[in-house]
């Protein structure tokens, strides 16, 4: 499919940079001591590299109080930008009041380094529960998402940010392709279609299924999966990338994927990240977006296809990234392969479902998933990860 001749635009025109520059990372160690600091936590610590490396375009900086309300209200920021979700740096009342909007605020990482720093503009409270019933459509404590958000601070430190350097991944260097680069790497390729799958689990015969639905249209695939904070149940990260790259060599054509990592954080807020996620691939590249049940959805919170519906709250062209919808995939006992209602005539009994969650009861009882739930490698892959004897 030729859909796009030139690379695709980042979302506002142009690509955020926002590493320091050798000159200007020296001058902020130089005032390393005398600038007062924050503490980032593990999801702030991820929307600086976001921001900085242009996964977050066109934003530069941590959210000013309008911005924060059009997102949370409307999903338009003030300059009319479509955005879903809110990047915020939260901190109690305790460690805002020293602070002089119009300075400058040195950033630490959760273990204390110095990663980055904030040109303060503004300080600002706002409504803990306002937000999640808006972005996350629920109130409630129980929701993951939610619970980052009633346990943050309560006033917003916002400006633009500068990160002091882009160290590489500790466990992942290979894997560190950020938006210029992928961009780079899809026009090497010669790819003018890209989809982008985002993913917080080892890739089961359901993802597999729908992605190679998409690659059947698309010139190349932008396999994604996020290792930013995601809840304690999820599978690590860094059994997760075995897994992807067991896919990688055994099931996929090696030349028609770039494997990267997302370094954002989870918010499991389902439709609103939905289209939080579609951006952020858009900057990095890609053209197309997979979007399929309950896309970064926990527990019961969202309807199976709330992730789908939200995208038609946009105007067309404005997201400027296709969302590829796919209905919810199952084995078919009837044909012996993956489908989806759309193309199998199996009945409800022939029709074995799965999903991440399952995948995961499933080796938490010591019990290796089937080969209808996950290919036999990767199932061998988790199974050694949680050492389960096959
Ligand atoms: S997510 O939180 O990152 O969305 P997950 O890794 O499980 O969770 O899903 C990745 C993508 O695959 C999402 O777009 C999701 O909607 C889709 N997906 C997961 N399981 C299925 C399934 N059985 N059928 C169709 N789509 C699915």
């Amino acid at each position: 499919m030729s859909q796009n001749k030139d690379t695709i635009t980042p979302h506002g025109g142009t690509l955020i940079n926002r590493i320091a520059t050798p000159e200007q990372k020296a001058e902020f160690l130089a005032q390393a001591d005398s600038l007062p600091r924050v503490q980032l936590d593990k999801r702030a610590t991820s929307d600086l590299v976001m921001i900085a490396i242009g996964g977050f375009s066109p934003i530069s900086g941590f959210m000013s109080q309008n911005d924060y309300q059009g997102v949370v209200n409307e999903m338009h920021m003030a300059s009319g930008a479509a955005w879903a979700i809110p990047v915020t740096l939260s901190v109690s009342q305790e460690v805002a009041a020293p602070l002089k909007e119009g300075s400058l605020v040195r950033l630490d990482d959760p273990s204390g380094n110095f990663v980055g720093v904030l040109e303060l503009t503004e300080k600002y409270t706002y409504d803990k529960k306002h937000e999640a019933k808006n972005v996350y459509r629920t109130e409630e404590e129980a929701h993951p998402g939610v619970k980052v958000i009633y346990e943050q601070g309560e006033v917003n430190l916002a400006g633009p940010v500068w990160l002091l350097e882009r160290a590489a991944h500790p466990l992942f260097p290979n894997y560190q392709i950020d938006p210029a680069a992928s961009r780079a790497a899809f026009r090497e390729r010669g790819w003018n279609s890209v989809v982008g799958f985002q993913t917080r689990n080892p890739i089961h015969r359901a993802h597999e299924y729908i992605i190679k639905c998409a690659l059947e249209i698309v010139d190349g695939l932008f396999l994604h999966p996020l290792v930013g904070a995601t809840k304690s149940d999820d599978i690590p990260a860094d059994v997760r990338m075995r897994c992807y790259e067991i896919m990688m060599e055994n099931y996929f054509p090696k030349d028609r994927v770039v494997l990267a990592i997302n370094p954002s954080a989870m918010r499991y807020a389902g439709p609103r990240e939905a289209i939080f996620h579609a951006l952020i691939r858009r900057n990095y590249g890609c053209t197309h977006f997979i979007v399929g049940r309950d896309h970064a959805g926990v527990g019961d919170y969202y309807g199976t296809y709330d992730a789908q519906h939200i995208f038609e709250e946009f105007k067309p062209g404005e997201l400027g990234i296709i969302p590829l919808k796919f209905e919810h995939a199952f084995y078919c006992k009837v044909t012996e392969q993956m489908a989806t209602s759309k193309t199998s005539p199996a009945t409800k009994e022939d029709r074995i479902h799965l999903s991440g969650t399952k995948v995961r009861a499933m080796l938490r009882k010591g019990e290796i998933p089937p080969a209808q739930f996950s290919r036999p490698k990767v199932a061998a892959e988790l199974a050694k990860a949680m050492k389960i004897e096959s």
